[in-house]
C-alpha cells in the first residue's frame, strides 16, 4: 500500500506562511513537508506545484520466511507495512501464521525453536531483524502476547511494573506511565493489589496491554486481544486500543481471528492463509469483498452462513483461483 504525503513546492520559500493546529512540520530548504495538513500557503500567491512523496513505513516486513525445528516451513514470504499512527490488522484462521509473524518481528521465534530464514524487518527506516527482543523493546516495538500471559504470583501493579524493565531508574517516567495505565484502565487501579492469578480474563488482557504501555511503545504487536472474552469486553478493549492509537500515537499491528471486530477498528488489513498474505486492502474495501464477507465475516447476500456451508470454502475461494 502506498501512503502519500502532499507536498507543496513553492517558488518563493522566504514568503511562506504555515498555519496548523497539530503536528510539527518538517522544514527543509525550499521544501516543506507535512503529513496531514494540506494548508501550506504562499502569502504573495506565488505559483505552487503539488507532488506526492511516498511516506516511509514505521514497520516494514519484507518477504519473511520462518522455519520451526529446522524443517517446518510456516511463513512463506510474508510482506506488509504499518505506517505511523495506523492500526493494521493481520487476519486469518487457526494456524494461518499470525502469531508466528508477530514473533518473527519481535525476535521471539528462536525461543520456540524457530528461525527467520529469509527476509528483513525494518523499524523506523532501520533494519531490526538481527536485534534481540530487549533491544526491540527499547526501540518501542512491544509485543502483547496471546493468551494474556501474566506473572501469576505478582500483584497487578508489580506485573505492570515489569513492563518498564528497560527503562532503568527513570522513576518519575515509570510513575507517570503507571498513572497513565490506570487512567486508561481504571479497573486495574481498583485491582492493583490483587494477584494476577486471581483476576478475570478481561482484566488479564488489560494488564497485558498496560504492561506494554509501561515500556513507552511506538508500536504494539497485539496477538488476539479478543480471545476468550465476552463481546462487551472485546469492545471495551478495542476502544482502548483505538484511544491508545489516537491519543498516545501508538501504531498497532493487530493479529485477529475476529475479523469483524478488527476491520471495524483497523485502517488496513492483510489476510493470511497458510503462511502467506493472500489479500490486502483498506478495511472498508475488505469489508465489501465478497470472499471476506463470506469466509471471514460469515455473511452472504442472504445473511449468516452456517459453518457447514463455510467449510467448503477452500474449493471456491476467488482470491486463490
Ligand atoms: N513452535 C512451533 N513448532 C512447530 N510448529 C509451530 C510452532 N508454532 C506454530 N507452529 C505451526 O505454525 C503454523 C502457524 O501457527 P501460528 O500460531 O503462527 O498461527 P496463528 O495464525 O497464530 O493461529 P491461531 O489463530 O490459532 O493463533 C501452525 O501450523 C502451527 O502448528
Ligand atoms: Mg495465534
Amino acid at each position: 500500500m502506498k501512503r502519500n504525503t502532499e507536498v507543496g513546492l513553492f517558488t518563493k520559500p522566504s514568503n511562506l506562511t504555515i498555519s496548523h493546529t497539530g503536528k510539527g512540520a518538517i522544514v527543509l530548504p525550499y521544501l516543506i513537508l507535512h503529513e496531514s495538513y494540506p494548508f501550506l500557503t504562499n502569502v504573495d500567491g506565488g505559483e505552487s506545484k503539488s507532488m506526492t512523496i511516498e511516506q516511509a513505513p514505521l514497520l516494514k516486513v519484507n518477504n519473511i520466511e520462518v522455519i520451526y525445528e529446522h524443517v517446518i516451513l510456516v511463513l512463506k514470504g510474508v510482506s506488509f507495512n504499518v505506517y505511523e499512527g495506523q492500526i493494521v490488522s493481520l487476519l486469518g484462521a487457526n494456524g494461518a501464521g499470525k502469531s508466528t509473524t508477530l514473533k518473527a518481528i519481535s525476535n521471539l521465534v528462536k525461543a520456540e525453536r524457530g528461525e527467520v530464514t529469509k527476509g528483513t524487518v525494518e523499524f523506523d527506516g532501520k533494519r531490526v531483524d538481527k536485534l534481540f527482543a530487549p533491544q526491540l523493546v527499547k526501540l518501542g516495538v512491544i509485543q502483547v502476547m496471546e493468551g494474556r500471559r501474566t506473572f501469576e504470583h505478582l500483584t497487578v501493579e508489580d506485573d505492570l511494573l515489569t513492563g518498564a524493565y528497560t527503562r532503568g531508574r527513570d522513576k518519575k517516567g515509570i510513575r507517570d506511565a503507571l498513572d497513565k495505565v490506570y487512567q486508561y484502565f481504571p479497573r486495574l487501579k481498583e485491582r492493583r493489589k490483587a494477584k494476577t492469578g486471581y483476576i478475570s480474563g478481561g482484566e488479564m488482557q488489560m494488564c497485558a496491554i498496560g504492561r506494554a504501555l509501561m515500556a513507552k511503545p511506538r508500536i504494539m504487536l497485539l496477538d488476539e486481544p479478543s480471545m476468550g472474552l465476552a463481546p462487551l469486553l472485546v469492545k471495551e478493549i478495542f476502544n482502548i486500543i483505538l484511544r491508545l492509537n489516537k491519543e498516545e500515537k501508538v501504531g498497532m499491528l493487530l493479529a485477529e481471528q475476529n475479523a469483524a471486530m478488527a476491520l471495524n477498528y483497523a485502517e488496513y488489513g492483510y489476510i493470511m492463509e497458510n503462511g502467506r498474505v493472500v489479500l490486502d486492502g483498506d478495511a472498508e474495501t475488505l469489508k465489501d469483498n465478497a470472499d471476506v464477507r463470506e469466509f471471514y465475516l460469515g455473511l452472504t447476500e442472504v445473511g449468516k452462513k452456517s459453518y457447514r456451508d463455510v467449510k467448503h470454502y477452500h474449493r471456491r475461494k476467488r482470491w486463490l483461483a
